[in-house]
């Protein structure tokens, strides 16, 4: 199976085209954060939040395990890394802990989805890594329009423009069991197109709250979509859309 590193050393290049303009989460992030609290992103990508935290004058750190997809970060965020503002660092906490501890650490964006294996394993390493009192925030990638077996393995297209780019997408996922199998083939400006293979594990919220509490994490609570004034205990499939937020304190 490919794996995440695999996948974003291809990404790295298309991310930004396919995501970059995404903000529906950065209210959500933002409310966790302030300048007397030190900030983690884990699997921080491009720097698409980190920049918006920036930009609000806090200082965060940027963990991701794929050196391509932190070259970008640094590229864009590099007034940031100069003032010391941002740190940006490969790490993988599904192997160990971080060495020193953080007081929020932000989840975002479906990150927690490319933890395939162990993912008590990864929990638990980042409760190592935070303060007494300190907030996790994940948003976890769980559309239920996808279980649809009517559009498992079907190819879709779309089209759109960019920064001055033509972008045409195609896009089939395929379901095996809770792993789910995407296929993109980015084509940029009538370019030859390029294959992008993601391996990403759906969690239902359920499961998230369980994992959460076995990594000792207490007050789990989730919300659907980023609607993070009504995070409650429990959350139903049925009230959900394409994913959902929980928030947990160490
Ligand atoms: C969907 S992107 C999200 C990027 C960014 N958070 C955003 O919101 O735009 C997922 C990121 O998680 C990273 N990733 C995957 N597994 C990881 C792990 N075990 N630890 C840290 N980062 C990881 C990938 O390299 C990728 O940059």
């Amino acid at each position: 199976m490919i794996t995440p590193e695999q996948t974003y050393q291809k990404f790295a290049v298309f991310y930004d085209l396919y995501v970059g303009r995404f903000s529906a989460d950065v209210d959500f992030c933002h409310s966790y954060c302030s300048s007397d609290k030190s900030i983690v992103e884990i699997g921080c990508g491009t720097g698409r939040i980190l920049k918006y935290l920036l930009d609000k004058g806090l200082s965060v750190t940027g963990i991701d395990i794929s050196d391509e997809m932190l070259q970008k970060a640094g590229a864009k965020l590099e007034p940031f890394v100069s003032s010391g503002h941002l740190k940006l660092l490969n790490h993988n906490f599904a192997e160990k802990p971080f060495e020193t501890k953080f007081d929020v650490a932000l989840l975002t964006f479906y990150t927690f989805n490319y933890i395939l294996d162990k993912p008590e394993a990864f929990l638990a390493n980042i409760h190592q890594s935070l303060s007494r009192q300190a907030a996790l925030l994940i948003d976890v990638f769980y559309p239920m329009p996808l279980k649809n077996k009517a559009i498992d393995n079907v190819w879709t297209e779309k089209s759109f423009e960019i920064e001055g780019q033509q972008v045409l997408l195609k896009d089939k996922r395929t379901m095996n069991g809770n792993i789910e199998h995407r296929c993109q083939v980015f084509s940029i400006n009538g370019s030859e197109g390029i294959s992008i293979d993601t391996f990403r594990r759906y969690f239902p919220p359920k499961e998230m709250v369980y994992l959460l509490k076995n990594a000792d994490f207490s007050d789990v609570k989730l919300a659907p979509g980023y609607d993070f004034r009504s995070l409650k205990c429990e959350l139903e499939e049925s009230e959900l859309g394409d994913n959902f937020i929980v928030v947990a304190k160490k």
